[in-house]
């Protein structure tokens, strides 16, 4: 008899020192942790619940969980128990409290009896107003980071183009293909970013060359050539000492490189050479084909593509070139131009002819709208002030005929609404009279690849 009271001493003493033990490791902790009945009573709950609450821990007990968490006056959809006790699994939700003004992190867990019936739901609920607000922030940081890096990217380009008016926007041109290149091959996301920010300082190593060099129009003597064929390896050198979470160094040091080993300067060949660079080989080659150099004219694009297509698997990379003519789909790159001035008209037409492309003129809008409909084009360049149909009226409506049209509104009198209505009918740009060839052209190949994208997307 003494025997048994002592045991039953001992292990009442044992079964309290358990739930002391229990009690101050759930007091411990900064997460709340409740243990909640059917009709959602709070049964337990330790320290953590009476600071976040505001309430004396026995006040909380046998309240209703959703009035003291979520001040209502039933379970919000989100709530974890509801899904505990219906499904009898383990589920969690995250949510902001307006009641608490916090952010929290809500689990639950059934705990069943020995027959499988669910008798309470233990919750935890853990504070992440902290954790979501830091993340917030370094995704804003890394976002002004990106843009800067952006910036400098486009601007240390475009310092090196503009020491000769001949490249003015080829890195520009190369690495807008080259996105469009690397996405009907199916890259994306990053790597597409990557791929813009080689192709876009695929040349800057043509800094330390002297413009008469580059531009020259005879032969190159053996040095001159020497100089050219450096610069992959002066870019390579410039940007392997910046930490670019892309191999841009390496993709920049072999975009000279060919397929069958007879580029410049390591002698690479077939999948030794990076695919980004295999890209920006085939896009840089196209842009500064069909684009006017001192020592030569444009190329038009067709014969620039047969260029491609004869070094195609041999030069250049099969898959590659492949993907250029689904980008360019040179068969449409029709262009409408529509203006009243048949001078101005004319004037245009010889720029786009230079492109290679044949554009069809118009000088009255409701003939132009008449072939459209029959036959829509890729591109539409039209004047703001026409009789009859005007340029906003004809952008209008040539939208609704093929949304996928690009059309580019040109004026000489014009007011800052007039640009603002021309660009919500559809016009993607608007080019004052008289008109810049340099910008002209920029918009021509932007507005064609921008079609491009939007074919090869549907
Ligand atoms: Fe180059």
């Amino acid at each position: 008899m003494i025997r048994d009271t002592t045991e039953r001493e001992a292990m009442i003493r044992a079964l309290k020192l358990a739930s002391e033990e229990w009690r101050r490791s759930f007091d411990a902790l900064d997460d709340v942790i409740m243990l909640i009945s059917p009709d959602f009573k709070i049964k337990r709950a330790n320290m953590a619940a009476a600071r976040l609450l505001g309430m004396d821990i026995h006040a909380i007990i046998d309240s209703q969980c959703h009035t003291v968490v979520h001040g209502t006056n039933a379970p919000p959809p989100y709530c974890p128990i509801l899904k505990a006790q219906s499904l009898g699994i383990y589920s969690k939700a995250e949510a902001f409290e307006p009641h608490l003004d916090r952010i929290f992190n809500f689990s639950a867990a059934p705990i069943k009896d020995d027959t499988g019936r669910i008798r309470h739901c233990v919750e935890v609920i853990s504070d992440v107003t902290d954790a979501r607000k830091n993340a917030r922030e370094s995704i804003r940081l890394s976002k002004n980071l990106a843009e800067s890096f952006k910036g400098i990217t486009e601007a240390l380009s475009g310092l090196v183009e503009s020491r000769d008016p001949y490249t003015a926007g080829h890195s520009q041109h190369v690495a807008e293909l080259a996105v469009q290149i690397g996405k009907d091959m199916g890259l994306d996301g990053d790597d597409l970013e990557g791929l813009h920010v080689a192709a876009l300082l695929h040349d800057i190593g043509k800094a330390i060359i002297p413009a008469a060099i580059l531009n020259k129009p005879g032969k190159l003597s053996e040095y001159e050539w020497g100089m050219i064929k450096q610069h992959p390896i002066t870019a390579y050198d410039t940007l392997k000492r910046i930490p670019f979470p892309w191999p841009v160094a390496d993709v920049v040091h072999q975009h000279h490189e060919k397929l069958d080993g007879s580029g410049y300067p390591l002698g690479l060949s077939g999948k030794n050479i990076h695919l980004w660079a295999r890209i920006i080989s085939a896009a840089d080659l196209f842009d500064a084909m069909t684009s006017h150099r001192p020592y030569r004219p444009r190329m038009p694009r067709d014969k620039a593509m047969e260029e491609l297509t004869r070094g195609m698997g041999v030069t250049y990379d099969e898959d590659v070139v492949h993907a250029i003519q689904n980008v360019l789909k040179l068969d449409d790159m029709r262009i409408f131009v529509v203006d009243y001035d048949n001078l101005v008209l004319q004037g245009i037409m010889d720029e786009i002819k230079i492109e290679g492309i044949e554009p069809s003129g118009f000088t009255d809008s409701q003939t132009a709208l008449q072939a459209f409909s029959d036959n829509p084009a890729p591109l539409v360049m039209t004047e703001l002030t026409m009789p009859g149909i005007d340029g906003v009226t004809l952008t209008r409506k040539i939208k609704e005929l093929n949304p996928p049209t690009e059309v580019i509104v040109t004026a000489s009198h014009y007011s800052k609404s007039d640009t603002l209505r021309a660009l919500r009918a559809g016009a993607s740009d608007f080019i004052e009279k008289p008109i810049d060839i340099v910008m002209f052209r920029k918009s021509l190949h932007r507005a064609l690849n921008r079609y491009a994208a939007k074919i090869t997307a549907t």
